[in-house]
């Protein structure tokens, strides 16, 4: 049976990253690891470590994406809560099994290599739910192989 790890993100929708990291960053403390573009998702994402789990700051880089809806329609805010699960496909069949409303039946890609799926507010209490199951970790490669 699929279980639930621990929370890997939260994810904030933000207008403007240098006005989100004053606060962040500079004002609370957390280190920016980095940022990175994701062109599949139309956004700019700050990643910011804490804990095992970090803080992302997302900033649309269009106008069409869900990203750039989300900020028009509800303005800045939390995004989603992105929890990690040991097996992801199983998670989702489990989920649907209890009538449990997905968004994404199937895994997508996600950041990183990792695989994710949306589950709908509707089911959650309100909140976007984002599970997902980080690439599988390279095998070490052996000396003189
Ligand atoms: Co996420």
């Amino acid at each position: 049976m699929a279980s639930v790890r621990r929370v890997d993100h939260l994810a904030i929708v933000v207008e403007d990253l240098d006005r989100a990291l004053a606060f962040w960053r500079d004002a609370l403390g957390l280190p920016l690891a980095r940022t990175e573009t994701l062109p599949e998702q139309q956004a700019e994402i700050a990643f910011l470590p804490l804990g095992g789990s970090q803080v992302e700051l997302l900033r649309p880089t269009d106008t069409e994406s869900g990203i750039a809806r989300f900020l028009a329609k509800r303005g800045p805010g939390l995004h989603h809560v992105s929890f990690e699960v040991t097996d992801l496909p199983a998670m989702l069949r489990q989920l649907k099994a209890r009538g449990v409303r997905l968004i994404n039946e199937q895994p997508v890609p996600g950041a990183g290599g990792s695989q994710v799926a949306f589950v709908h507010p509707e089911s959650t209490g309100g909140v976007l739910v984002e599970l997902c199951q980080p690439a599988a970790k390279p095998r070490r490669v052996q000396h003189g192989a």
